[in-house]
Formats: C-alpha cells, sequence, structure tokens
C-alpha cells in the first residue's frame, strides 16, 4: 500500500473534501481486512516522489500486487507512472474523493493507463474496495495459470 504526499495529515487536512478519518485508521482497517482475506499489507506513506518510485522499484519480487493513493502525484507524476510500467506489478489506484467532481486539473491521472481500475469516492472505503479488487484479480489470475 502506497499513501502520496499530504495524506499523512488526513484527519486534519480539508476534513469536508477527505473526513475525519486518520491514515493511521486506514492503515489498521486495510490490516484487518488483509487479515479476514490471508493475504499480507504492508504500508508505506511518503510525500516524496523519488520515495514513491523507490518504494514501487522494491516491490519487485517482494510484493504481488500494489494499491496506490498516490495523492497529487496521481495528476503530475510521469515518474511514478514510469515506476509502475517498469515494474509491471499488478496496481490498483484509490482516491479518497471522487476526483472528477473536483478541480479540472484532478480530472487526469498517469496513473490510470498503467493501473488494473481506479476506485475513487468512497472515502476510507476506496482502501478497502481496492484491496478487494486487487486480491481478486491476482486470485483469478492464479487460477488461471
Ligand atoms: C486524492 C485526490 C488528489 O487529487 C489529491 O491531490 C490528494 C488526495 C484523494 O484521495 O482523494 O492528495 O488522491
Amino acid at each position: 500500500m502506497l499513501h502520496g504526499p499530504n495524506l499523512n495529515l488526513l484527519g486534519q487536512r480539508e476534513p469536508g473534501i477527505y473526513g475525519s478519518v486518520t491514515l493511521a485508521e486506514i492503515n489498521r482497517q486495510l490490516q484487518l481486512e488483509a487479515k479476514k482475506m490471508a493475504v499480507e499489507i504492508s504500508p508505506v506513506q511518503s510525500n516524496h516522489e523519488g520515495v514513491l518510485v523507490d518504494a514501487i522499484h522494491e516491490a519487485l519480487g517482494k510484493h504481488q500486487g500494489i494499491l496506490i493513493n498516490a495523492g497529487a502525484y496521481t495528476h503530475t507524476s510521469i515518474a511514478v507512472r514510469d515506476a509502475i510500467a517498469a515494474v509491471n506489478l499488478p496496481v490498483v489506484e484509490v482516491h479518497l474523493s471522487n476526483i472528477y467532481q473536483r478541480e479540472e486539473f484532478r480530472h487526469h491521472s498517469y496513473i490510470a493507463s498503467v493501473a488494473i481500475g481506479q476506485i475513487s469516492g468512497f472515502g476510507m472505503q476506496s482502501y478497502i474496495l481496492g484491496l478487494h479488487a486487487l486480491v481478486h484479480y491476482l486470485r483469478t489470475q492464479e487460477a488461471t495459470r
């Protein structure tokens, strides 16, 4: 699970848009859900583009897939997009807010074209839905191999 910039401030950051849930609580809920699904999840948060790029590279050979909320880098980072394309791991993109209901600069995602899919607008539930989508994808793939 990769959390991008400013998501460390969830809970206090623009609560009208992102709600009152903290990043720690999101990670806690994800761990609980992962346990139920018998998978492991390891969360990383960074405000730095290069750290996110490194984390994507390091996932190779270590993790089977990536759940990512790249925050504002969603709309700006060709480097994050290229890192995902380079490792070729299945990625699910998630957003708390519905990025298409917001400012026009949020309507484009560099990640969408290299992700399996995107879940946007369900608050904390976007992460849980994203985890289910990723695990479902991985299990379906395994079954057909
Ligand atoms: C976000 C949406 C982005 O546009 C924004 O820059 C964020 C959070 C979301 O989860 O809704 O930091 O990714």
